[in-house]
């Protein structure tokens, strides 16, 4: 609705703004419309493999001294957009590198994308990066990595870190000294955490550092597919349970694994929440929109990006293979807010 303002009340209105600026106030009245909207986007692993090479040839890792970087993250946030609550990028470590070892509020998740081998330690344990395995690193867990093989390693960092800004809940320490000690055999956490175990208290809403291999991820998913687990907005799609609880892979983000069979084309639906994907395996297009209709059309290790409440529904390209995506969300946080709401076509 508009309204013509006279000269007059225009020059109160000046006066009584003028005021709010030097004393902190703002009206209702000067709010500038909603936010504009979040867009979709697709960054092509072809685009992208050979300039992380690149940087990893231009930016060593070190203690971020010198010239040398802590961590070689290089995220992938869409132009123009802000982070949200959930990042995504690709972390690089040479043959020999080794990054040392802190611990900070952010939770941080791991994919494997290419090299097998290197691991990341988490509270005194090794954790191994291989294709398709994800690593949880939670609030406050020690953390380093070392690529002790002699070929490059990529995985996606998933972490809070867009949350913990908004929140100014920034806290870190450097380990003090060399690396962390690793107590604990490998797998340790994996068998800790099964359906039996020591008594384990329920009441931490983090969950523990932990790890999900490929083969297990893969034979869940062929498992749900023989079973006949069907999500008609998704196919066949399982949740990365924190082992403890059974709730979501964080508190805030949601990881999960998909899997579309050959030729499927699922129903279009929308939903509050960001979603990243990262393609697994196989071809296909995720469609975003209706009229007029924006297709992302996505192969093998391609990472795309649907927003908040946009109608959205994926499509298998092959008529002989399925299609895997894993993907990172925030409904987690939106469902504990009661924010979560979905729209079915
Ligand atoms: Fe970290
Ligand atoms: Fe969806």
């Amino acid at each position: 609705m508009s309204t013509s303002i006279s000269k007059l009340d225009q020059q109160k209105l000046d006066a009584v703004h003028k005021e709010f600026e030097r004393l902190g106030l703002r009206g209702y009245w000067q709010n500038r419309g909603e936010a504009p909207p979040l867009e979709p986007y697709i960054w092509r692993w072809a685009d992208i493999h050979p300039v992380l090479m690149q940087a990893a040839d231009a930016v060593a890792i070190g203690d971020g001294r010198e010239g040398t970087t802590f961590r070689r993250n290089i995220g992938a946030s869409v132009p123009g957009q802000g982070l949200g609550s959930v990042s995504m990028g690709y972390q690089v470590v040479m043959p020999g590198e080794k990054a040392p070892v802190h611990h900070h509020t952010a939770t941080a998740l791991r994919f494997g994308v290419i090299g097998r081998g290197t691991y990341t330690t988490a509270n005194e344990e090794r954790m191994m990066l291989e294709p398709g395995a994800l690593l949880v690193q939670p609030n406050w867990a020690w953390h380093g990595h070392a690529n002790l093989t002699d070929e490059p390693t990529i995985w996606l960092d998933i972490l809070n870190v867009g949350l913990v800004n908004f929140l100014r809940a920034q806290f870190r320490e450097e380990w003090a000294e060399g690396d962390q000690p690793i107590t604990k055999p490998d797998g340790f956490s994996v068998q800790r955490y099964q359906a039996l175990r020591p008594p384990t208290p329920l009441d931490n809403p983090d969950p523990p550092a932990f790890s999900y291999g490929w083969d297990e991820t893969i034979a869940a998913l062929e498992a749900a597919d023989d079973g006949g687990e069907d999500d008609p907005y998704d196919g066949v799609l399982l949740d990365y349970t924190n082992p403890v609880t059974g709730g979501p892979t964080c508190v805030s983000i949601l990881a999960q694994i998909q899997m579309l069979r050959p030729g499927e084309e699922t129903r279009a639906h929308r939903h509050t929440g960001s979603t990243r994907h990262h393609v697994v395996r196989g071809k296909g297009v995720t469609t975003v929109d209706k009229d007029p209709a924006i297709e992302l059309a996505w192969s093998e290790k391609d990472l795309f990006y649907v927003p908040p409440w946009r109608w959205h529904q994926h499509r298998n390209e092959s008529s002989t293979d399925p299609a895997i995506l894993f993907s990172v969300n925030d409904y987690p946080l939106l469902k504990s807010l009661g924010m979560y709401r979905e729209e079915l076509g």
